[in-house]
């Protein structure tokens, strides 16, 4: 099949989160990558551009300027991913998708639910995907819950338990050190500051694992280091629309915990749990059963989990291989579209804007509630109620 054109935004040299996607895009060889507009210092991202291989026109100073250099290229790139800093993501994607352009976005795909009601209404305008890296619910195992969730393995869920719990905010002494201190700074981060950048990725992966969406919510906010305006640490209650019952809890301040993303879900006759930090083992107690240990890499797990495992079985797979089945679900996504075709049902699977815009809704949500002492807060974006 034919190798699709990718570029970047953002990502440059030294960024946190540009080499994940440089590895998940290319493992499975469907991309090639040709184009980038990777730093906001234009000659910085030129440069590294080109270290990395770009040609010289197509290592772009600006996004801008690789709006216009490649909208018009006969062999112009198949996908854009946007990994820049949070408020820039939607003006960005936006002007891509308009162009036609498919985009993958780094999380929040927005600042604010209007702006999240747009993208996913020029999205379906115009027939560009619009992703988003919620890149977690890309491992194997993540996939397989689903899988197992669905085919009703554990019957009707009934509570879900999700974290994402760091300790890397937690000292004192070193909260208004500049790359911390704005993080809290409702001026520069919004309305929500430990919720919006990693209990979101929880809250979407209880909704992919469940299949069932988030309703309405109770949150419960707090600054535990008392300068902080917006929230370190919130435990946040929900409804799901299939009647299950959502706890979760994230926190920036807990130490001793590094990136501690984990999911339980307890159905009528089973129970899940799984965590970022040992990926390639899924725990499932049936009742009444012994627990059993689910290892990545054992052949016939579901047709989703076995398409998304690449290593032999007791071989450890991190998050860039699950960035990399965001990617593969993508270029599946995209050749199906230029060849007329139905899409591989286990590739459809990727975060898309709707997801996104939900878990914008969340985000104001909690805030509302939280300012309101967990006042019950519907959570839905107001285009899905
Ligand atoms: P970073 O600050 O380490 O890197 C940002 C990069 O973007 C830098 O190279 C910078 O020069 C470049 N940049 C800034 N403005 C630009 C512009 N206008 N045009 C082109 N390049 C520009 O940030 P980090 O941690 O890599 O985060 C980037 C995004 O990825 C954030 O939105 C963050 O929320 C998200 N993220 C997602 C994760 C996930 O698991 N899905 C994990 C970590 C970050």
């Amino acid at each position: 099949m034919a190798i699709l054109n990718w570029g970047m935004i953002g990502g440059g040299d030294g960024s946190q989160i540009g080499p994940a996607h440089r590895l998940g895009a290319r493992v499975d060889g469907e991309f090639a990558f040709v184009a980038g507009a990777l730093d906001h210092r234009p000659d910085e991202g030129r440069a590294y551009g080109q270290r990395l291989g770009l040609a010289a026109d197509r290592a772009y100073g600006s996004w801008q300027e690789m709006l216009a250099g490649e909208k018009d290229r006969p062999d112009r790139v198949d996908l854009v991913t946007v990994a820049t800093p949070n408020a820039t993501h939607f003006p960005i994607t936006k002007a891509f998708l308009e162009a036609g352009f498919h985009v993958l976005c780094e999380k929040p795909m927005t600042m604010t639910v209007e702006e999240g009601e747009e993208i996913v209404r020029i999205s379906r305008a115009t027939g560009a995907i619009c992703a988003v890296n919620y890149g977690y619910t890309g491992y194997a195992l993540v996939r397989h819950m689903r899988a197992m969730v669905a085919r009703g393995d554990i019957g009707k869920v009934r509570v879900v338990n999700a974290e994402f719990a760091h300790g890397h905010h937690a000292d004192a002494a070193d909260a208004e050190n500049p790359r911390v201190r704005w993080r809290y700074d409702p001026a520069q981060a919004g309305i929500s500051a430990q919720f919006a950048d990693c209990g979101i990725h929880a809250m979407h992966m209880a909704s992919f694992v469940t299949g069932q969406e988030v309703e309405k919510l109770s949150a419960d906010c707090v600054s535990a280091i008392p300068s902080r305006v917006l929230e370190d640490d919130a435990m946040v209650n929900f409804r799901m629309s299939g009647g299950a019952v959502g706890r979760l809890w994230t926190s920036s301040i807990a130490i001793g915990r590094q990136h501690g993303l984990g999911i339980q879900v307890f159905g009528e006759t089973g129970g899940l749990r799984w965590t970022q930090e040992q990926p390639n083992q899924l725990y499932y107690m049936p009742l009444k059963q012994r627990l059993q240990v689910i290892e990545r890499g054992e052949g016939n797990l579901s047709p989703e989990a076995d398409r998304a495992s690449r290593v032999t079985v007791g071989h450890a797979e991190g998050m860039p291989l699950a960035f990399a089945n965001i990617y593969k679900d993508l270029a599946e996504a995209i050749h199906a579209r230029k060849q007329g075709r139905p899409m591989d049902p286990a590739a459809d699977l990727f975060p898309k804007a709707e997801d996104g815009l939900r878990s914008m809704a969340a985000v104001f949500a909690v805030a509302q509630s939280g300012k309101a002492n967990g006042a019950w807060t519907d959570a839905r974006p107001p285009m899905f109620r």
